[in-house]
């Protein structure tokens, strides 16, 4: 175990929203709606049911010291209390019917996202992480990475939702509802950013022990920015050019590492783990769970389960050098 302070924050250099009333896209922002009016009408149900009771305490006859209140007084008109039935029965059905007609229309809306010329990203769970593969028919467009989308703002993207294991739940509530990852099943749901930001997105389905470790930062991007992004992720790894990166690529190659992970551009070829070859572009590591520093990095290798109790990752207590190169390389891929 190291002596190092280790920070369990995610990075504090952008403010992270993570908020359903605070809609920064279409699809958020008619969830919205329909969430204020469910919550207008609502309050008029609540205010009339309070107003009711309170008439009803206002008249209720009062008994006597030792004696029993006469109900007998409050009998009504036979004819009286079927209409106080009948009413209560319409305008209920009346109040359900406009939550009906809400809910509809909302989920029309929510369709109407234009998706031709949207960004497709087929996104993974697993436990307890997100394997995020960015789409295209050409094949040198396509690329792989984990624990972070990027989005380009102002354009809809079609996310194609699956699972490795157990049902997890996408949920980014600043931009979209919540859709079930469905292991056997593909589920999809449409987003747009219509301002650029973080957006917390959280598993929002128990998934198991560190379910609530399982979050993932989604930044909404100027097109040009995200076109900058793809275009690097889209390389293979950088060659190491310093003999201590030459070294920690021999230490990471030479290791448990590649049993699990990927870095394209070396034979690290696994696939249980999440993709490294853009590794040190990404804010987070182990989903969201720490900010992405040497610190806890180094942190994270020597002992996962300090963090994430019942991670797949195992302990790697490396020698100090080894560490360092280590590092170094893993720092080195941008
Ligand atoms: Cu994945 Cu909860």
């Amino acid at each position: 175990m190291t002596g190092t302070a280790v920070s369990t924050q995610t990075a504090a250099t952008q403010q992270v929203l993570q908020n359903a009333l605070q809609p920064e896209g279409p699809q958020a922002q008619a969830i919205f709606g329909l969430w204020n009016f469910t919550l207008a009408l609502c309050t008029v149900v609540f205010a009339v049911i309070v107003l009711a009771f309170l008439y009803a305490l206002w008249r209720a006859p009062r008994g006597h010291a030792g004696t029993a209140p006469d109900l007998g007084s409050l009998a009504r008109p036979e004819r009286r209390v079927h209409g106080i039935v009948l009413w209560g029965t319409v305008i209920s059905a009346v109040g359900l019917v406009m939550l009906l007609v809400a809910d509809v229309w909302t989920a029309r809306a929510l369709a109407r996202l234009p998706l031709k010329e949207a960004v497709n990203i087929e996104l993974v769970g697993h436990m307890w992480w997100w394997e995020a593969r960015y789409l295209s028919d050409d094949p040198t467009q396509r690329f792989t990475t984990a624990n972070e989308l990027r989005l380009p703002v102002g354009r809809p993207v079609l996310v194609s939702l699956k699972s490795r294991d157990v049902i997890h739940t996408l949920w980014v509530p600043n931009l979209a509802g919540k859709r079930d990852m469905i292991p056997g099943r593909s589920t999809t749901i449409a987003l747009q950013a219509d301002r650029p930001g973080v957006y917390r997105a959280q598993c929002a389905e128990f998934c198991g022990l560190e379910h609530a470790l399982m979050a993932l930062p989604v930044t909404a991007q100027a097109p040009a920015d995200y076109e900058q992004w793809a275009a690097a992720q889209r390389k293979p790894s950088v060659e190491p050019d310093t003999d201590r990166r030459r070294r920690g690529r021999d230490v990471f190659l030479g290791t448990t590492c590649v049993m699990c992970h990927t870095v394209a551009g070396t034979t690290a070829r696994g696939t249980l783990g999440p993709d490294l070859t853009h590794f040190a572009s990404r804010p987070t590591l182990a989903a969201g769970a720490l900010k992405n520093d040497r610190a806890n990095l180094q942190a994270w290798i020597v002992d996962p389960q300090r963090f994430k109790p019942g991670a797949n990752m195992p302990a790697h207590p490396f020698p100090a050098d080894d560490m360092t190169a280590l590092l170094d390389y893993l720092e080195s891929l941008k």
